[in-house]
């Protein structure tokens, strides 16, 4: 380790230390989901299952509520649910990294956990320079940098980062997100034999290219893989005008569904599909794990939205992930589910097998409490209408006839409400999850996933409404920390 990294780390350790009751104290701090020990969270990176242990890595700001030369902040977990704060992994000590360690992927290679990261440079003029690094590491805490593997191809701005590393056949594969010189977003994709020389195969798909028109001016973190069949690709695009209910944050993330031949380097895909209709989710990471599942960690945050709003800020903190989900592909859509081992973290329970909720609204005793999940199902008819109100300060409506699903959030700073909307044609089941500052919910089994940051002034409180006075299960438990 260079003086200068050791340094940087010690800087962080300070700054952790120095705030840390501060954001101990923050009554917004989450209970199970993975949240920066203090400054700005944002990307899931290097998330991997590696030599019997969960690793989550992400993109930090120790010193800042706000972006900056980012570090690698690094969470382990034996179960995926309870998780240990590690050593800080990356530092942006070097040259071809000075200004932040971005984000990137982890592989498991000659017993070794390997990193491919984005180093950031920016000059006094603000002009920038990118580098593809790679850093390895034997026992998976401490990591070695090996420097740049990849320079910036012709053809390219120097917006080109967050490489995602994988193996298929006998050939290693990396997908980076890039802007062209006519400032067109693209997924590029390498090859490589050794994980040093890598060759450039091209884009494979992007904005204006033969299979899409206008789509977006950037692509961020990329992330290309096989589910039941299919070569999925998850894409961060920016610049996506907002149509319909469509593409309302400031920048999205979906994924396409195709086909990439990897002998002429082509990708045969259908339209894009936004992952998460609620109003915090970006840069969402997969990887398979020891089950063969395939998982998914986004950042609960979207870069430039509102991020100097949240209130955690006074408390020296910003952002957290989501929770963990499996995704799984039924027909043409990705569902995500919350995943099974989060069961695990249930305590406290209380179930109400019949209930009828009336048109009037109203509250359930024990249906309530800060860090809670939630479901809601076997409704004895189809719902419709239905709505939850959560401690006046979010709102999920069903609403049968106009076929759509709205959540309703009070803005971070005034009492104006903004919402985000899908279609749904009918409601089967609702499952909610609760955590002081956020809220996650899953329609019909993972069909569709709502995120969002709320906060409630008061104690989390719910209520429920129905259209036609209808029948339906709901149940709650109070879910546990999960920090060690
Ligand atoms: C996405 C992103 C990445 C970049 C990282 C920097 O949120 O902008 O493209 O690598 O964040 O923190």
């Amino acid at each position: 380790m260079t003086e200068r990294e050791q340094e940087l780390m010690k800087q962080a350790t300070l700054e952790v230390e120095k705030h840390q009751s501060s954001v101990q104290a923050d009554k917004y701090r989450l209970d199970f989901h993975i949240m920066p020990p203090v400054g700005l969270l944002n990307d899931p990176n290097g998330f991997i299952d590696w030599n019997g242990t969960y690793h989550l890595f992400y993109q930090w700001n120790p010193f800042k509520t706000a972006h900056g030369a980012k570090f690698w902040g690094h969470y382990s977990s034996k179960d995926l649910v309870t998780w240990q704060s590690e050593n800080t992994a990356l530092a942006p000590s070097e040259w071809f990294e000075k200004n932040g360690c971005y984000s990137g992927s982890a592989i498991d290679h000659d017993g070794k956990l390997k990193l491919f990261y984005t180093g950031n440079v920016k000059d006094e003029q603000g002009n920038r320079e990118t580098y593809q690094c790679l850093a390895e590491s034997e026992d998976g805490i401490t990591f070695t940098k090996k420097g740049v593997v990849l320079t910036l191809p012709k053809g390219y701005t120097a917006h080109f980062r967050d490489p995602k590393v994988w193996k298929h056949n006998d050939s290693w594969y990396m997908i980076i997100g890039a802007q062209s010189e006519q400032q067109e977003g693209k997924a590029v994709l390498f090859q490589s034999e050794n994980l040093v020389d890598w060759q450039y195969r091209g884009a494979i798909t992007g904005s204006h290219s033969d299979q899409l028109d206008e789509f977006g001016y950037m692509w961020e973190c990329p992330d290309l893989f096989h589910l039941n069949g299919q070569d999925i690709l998850i894409v961060s695009p920016q610049g996506l005008e907002p149509t319909g209910t469509y593409y309302q944050n400031t920048y999205q993330s979906g994924y396409f569904i195709g086909e990439l031949d990897y002998e002429t380097a082509t990708y045969r895909h259908g339209s894009f599909t936004e992952l998460d209709r609620g109003f915090e989710f970006y840069a969402p990471q997969t990887m398979v794990d020891r089950y063969g599942r395939r998982l998914l960690f986004a950042w609960m945050g979207v870069p430039e939205q509102y991020e100097d709003e949240h209130p955690t800020i006074d408390h020296h903190w910003i952002h957290a992930m989501t929770i963990p989900r499996e995704l799984k592909l039924v027909g043409s859509k990705l569902y995500q589910k919350p995943v099974e081992e989060l069961t695990n973290l249930r305590s406290e329970g209380v179930s109400y097998d019949r209930v009828t909720i009336s048109e009037q609204g109203q509250t359930l005793a024990g249906i309530e409490g800060g860090a809670i999940e939630l479901i809601i199902d076997d409704f004895a008819e189809h719902p419709n209408h239905f709505e939850i109100n959560i401690s006046e300060t979010a709102k999920v409506v069903f609403d049968r006839e106009q076929s759509l699903f709205t959540l309703e959030r009070k803005k971070f700073t005034s009492d104006e409400v903004e919402v985000r909307q899908c279609a749904l044609d009918e409601l089967h089941s609702l499952r909610i999850y609760l955590d002081h500052s956020s809220i996650e919910l899953f329609i019909n089994d993972g069909e569709e996933v709502f995120t969002a940051r709320i906060f409630p002034t008061g104690e989390q409180l719910l209520s429920f409404l129905s259209g036609q006075s209808v029948k339906c299960r709901i149940r709650k438990w109070d879910i546990h920390s999960i920090y060690k």
